[in-house]
């Protein structure tokens, strides 16, 4: 296929916002805040910087207060000087060319009392995710959390909208709601891990209650079309957070309901194996086209895509976008070496999360990116 014949490779509208091509670098959380105000550095923005040619870039997750943290050296959005290291970043991705949304993420009980000052952290309800957590004396299994009071949730959503007003003031282009994984969000959907008998659990409608509270509360400060929401309905995590016979029924109802909130994207990840003999086996054949004929908007596609997976994801019709994580990490170029079939080279897997410039802003571009 020919370069401007391809389809990652035209134009796209986002809302509001041209995207020059159609290769969405995915959200990649690398521990490289080594701070103790968890604030984004010059060696970030370099690196994000080197990677603005893709069409649209996501940040890493970003802690949207001190009670979301739940890991090492990943950055926040909740301090002035957190804002002033990421107006590093969206500077220096602009000057670039390039545009870039926040990926805005709060752990809840994937958490340890070691990020939390001491503190218990807060869950759905009092049930242990039976994972472990990272923590800077190594993985920890995860305890039991105390199930969030309504005050709690009040709050957490207003963390999460004061975030969202930092991210404008960093002069980020967007921002991306993470609801995926292990993370708050799949805790409230999850009938594993969420046994509240309020307005918060039981049926699909109230497990989901609180993602569209807090899309609610971003779309006070963002227009919809400047926010994107990640989910990984076929994730399963270690522990308790796994899908269930209500897993596909729920991300449907989820789906179904978005088609109101006009956002900028849905970023939907793929399975990475195989449903068959799962609980959704169902999602097996035509994973991605399933969703689309229930989402009616603009849908990002992930996980394990190449060159050609990509190309044919949007020549057919079923996604609009697609995003690659694994190969921004050592592909800066990685839209130049689409463009001309160049090979990818690999990255190496000790340095993805933690360290310096190893591993980091190292990798280079075939022709250097400034
Ligand atoms: C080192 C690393 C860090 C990641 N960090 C995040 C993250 O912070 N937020 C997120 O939503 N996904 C994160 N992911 C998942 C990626 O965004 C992406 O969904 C996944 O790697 C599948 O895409 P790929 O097959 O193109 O790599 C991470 C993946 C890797 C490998």
């Amino acid at each position: 296929m020919s370069n401007t014949q391809q389809p990652l490779l035209t134009s796209f509208q986002l809302g509001d916002l041209q995207l020059k091509n159609r290769v969405v670098m995915s959200s990649l959380t690398r521990a490289r805040a080594t701070n103790p105000e968890l604030a984004p550095t010059s060696l970030m923005a370099t690196y994000y910087a080197q990677r603005a040619s893709a069409g649209l870039i996501i940040s890493e997750s970003t802690w949207i207060s001190p009670k979301a943290i739940g890991f090492i050296n990943i950055p926040g959005i909740y301090t002035q000087t957190q804002v002033a290291g990421w107006k590093l970043v969206t500077n220096a991705v602009h000057k670039n060319g390039g545009k870039i949304f926040l990926q805005l993420v709060h752990s809840g009980a994937a958490s340890h009392p070691e990020h939390l000052d001491g503190e218990i952290p807060r869950g759905p309800s009092p049930i242990n995710l039976q994972l472990q957590v990272y923590t800077e004396d190594g993985p920890q299994d995860a305890v039991t959390p105390l199930a969030f009071t309504k005050a709690e949730i009040r709050e957490t959503i207003a963390d999460f909208k004061t975030a969202a007003e930092n991210a404008k003031s960093a002069g980020f282009d967007g921002i991306e709601l993470h609801a995926q994984i292990f993370t708050l969000i799949p805790q409230f959907l999850s009938s594993a891990a969420n046994q509240r008998t309020d307005e918060y659990g039981g049926s699909i409608e109230n497990r989901a209650r609180l993602l569209f509270e807090i899309l609610d509360a971003l779309k006070q400060v963002w227009k919809s079309e400047r926010i994107g929401v990640k989910f990984t309905p076929a994730a399963f995590n270690p522990g308790i957070l796994k899908p269930d016979e209500q897993t596909i029924a729920t991300y449907q109802y989820i789906f179904n309901r978005l088609n109101d909130y006009h956002l900028a994207y849905v970023h939907l990840v793929g399975p990475a194996v195989d449903l068959y003999g799962t609980t959704i086996a169902a999602l097996q054949e035509n994973y991605f086209g399933q969703f689309r004929k229930i989402y009616k908007g603009t849908l990002l596609s992930n996980l394990g895509f190449s060159r050609e997976t990509g190309n044919r994801i949007i020549a057919d019709g079923t996604a609009d976008l697609v995003s690659f994580g694994c190969p921004y990490i050592a592909n800066p170029d990685l839209v130049y070496r689409f463009a001309h079939d160049f090979p990818l080279a690999e990255a190496d897997t000790n340095t993805f999360y933690g360290g310096y410039e190893r591993g980091y802003i190292d990798y280079p571009a075939i022709i250097p990116v400034q």
